[in-house]
């Protein structure tokens, strides 16, 4: 019932150039799948290139970040208003953004609240790091982090929204969490505070992927859990022929 989502976080890689390349690389095959929602997110530099190569394809096209507000002095920031004029989709509150730039579950807040107001698609992230892990406070951070970030989101967007669960201490690290611990967490923690926030039938429409070291090769473990919905993939988003195996086996 819930259609599985993959995305590619290019994060900061790929010049325009490079960018081309690598979307000529998997277009074809990724086009051929079908039953998975496919997204590339590449960096803001590179949008108007990948999307015109999307265009009239199934592939949806993601930001990595936005700003809250439509427009103003805000120098160096890029706006929801911008954002849509190629995108449908937007990574919002990346644990990078989170601890490289400040980002906190208000700000993360924010901008879920502009993507609806946009009629974008979120894709939020939370997750807990190596510290919160090893004392045993994952459940309480993740807990917070989702009602924290999706405060005031309306019934009706709601379904629209995708949360993106990655622990820190698995994103880039080549450690991936085991399906097992990932689906105690979906099932256990992401789903019922969906289920606080918009009720049981909402809750069970909303996709919830997981994030850090997914590799073709551990993709399915993760896939095989009722709760996993799609995976946001970093670094072997940046392999064409990985992330096309990975996007394979999310389908169902
Ligand atoms: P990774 O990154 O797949 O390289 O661990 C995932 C992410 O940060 O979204």
């Amino acid at each position: 019932m819930r259609t599985p989502l993959v995305a590619g976080n290019w994060k900061m890689n790929k010049t325009v150039a490079e960018a081309r390349e690598l979307v000529a690389g998997m277009g074809q095959n990724l086009k051929r799948i079908q039953g998975v929602e496919k997204v590339l997110c590449p960096p803001f530099m590179s949008l108007v290139a990948v999307a015109n190569l999307l265009g009239g394809t199934d592939i949806g096209l993601g930001a990595q970040n936005m700003h809250w507000e439509d427009k103003g002095a805000f120098t160096g920031e890029v706006s929801p208003v911008m954002v849509k004029e190629f995108c449908q989709y937007v990574i919002l509150g990346h644990s990078e953004r989170r601890t490289y730039f400040g980002e906190t579950d208000e700000t993360v807040n924010r901008k879920v609240l502009a993507a609806q107001r946009h009629g974008l698609t979120p894709i939020v992230c939370i997750g807990e790091t190596l510290a919160q892990y090893e004392s045993g406070q994952t459940a309480d951070v993740v807990r917070r982090q989702t009602l924290e970030g999706l405060k005031g989101v309306d019934a009706a967007f709601a379904p629209r929204l995708v949360i993106a669960y990655e622990p820190v201490w698995a994103i880039g690290t080549g450690k991936a969490s085991s399906g097992e611990n990932a689906e105690f967490v979906h099932r256990d923690v992401i789903r019922p505070a969906l289920r606080e926030l918009f009720g049981e039938e909402t809750a069970q429409s909303i996709r919830i992927l997981y994030g850090g070291s997914v590799t073709a090769a551990n993709a399915p473990e993760f896939f095989a859990q009722p709760n996993i919905d799609g995976a946001l993939v970093g670094g072997a988003s940046l392999k064409a022929e990985e992330f096309v195996a990975i996007v394979q086996a999310a389908v169902k």
